[in-house]
């Protein structure tokens, strides 16, 4: 995928993903072993995505979910054994 930055300058995907997510209420929980990622993971509080960006990064839901796809028999046996 194309890396963009955002119209307020933000251009570290993983802070726009959980921005994406913090503005649809969805309570999120990054974990990481790197200082750096843990602090970038925490400074998304500073700037929003405007309605245009939320709904350019909708569109890269395949709607397929990661985990517990029962239409899914590999999946299923993944998350089985996860
Ligand atoms: N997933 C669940 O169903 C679940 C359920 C209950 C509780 N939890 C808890 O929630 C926490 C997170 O779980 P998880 O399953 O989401 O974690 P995870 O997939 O095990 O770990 C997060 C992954 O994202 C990477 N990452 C984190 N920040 C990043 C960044 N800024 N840029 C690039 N990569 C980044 C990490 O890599 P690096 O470490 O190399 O940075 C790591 O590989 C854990 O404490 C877990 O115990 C999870």
């Amino acid at each position: 995928m194309e890396q963009k930055v955002l119209s307020n300058g933000v251009e570290v995907p993983a802070q726009i993903m959980l921005r994406y997510l913090l503005q649809q209420d969805i309570v999120i929980i990054p974990k990481s072993a790197h200082t750096e990622r843990i602090q970038e993971n925490t400074d998304v509080f500073d700037f929003t995505l405007t309605a245009e960006e939320m709904a350019e990064l909708k569109k890269l839901d395949t709607g397929i979910p990661m985990i517990g796809n029962a239409e899914d028999p590999e999946r299923v046996e993944s998350a089985a054994k996860w």
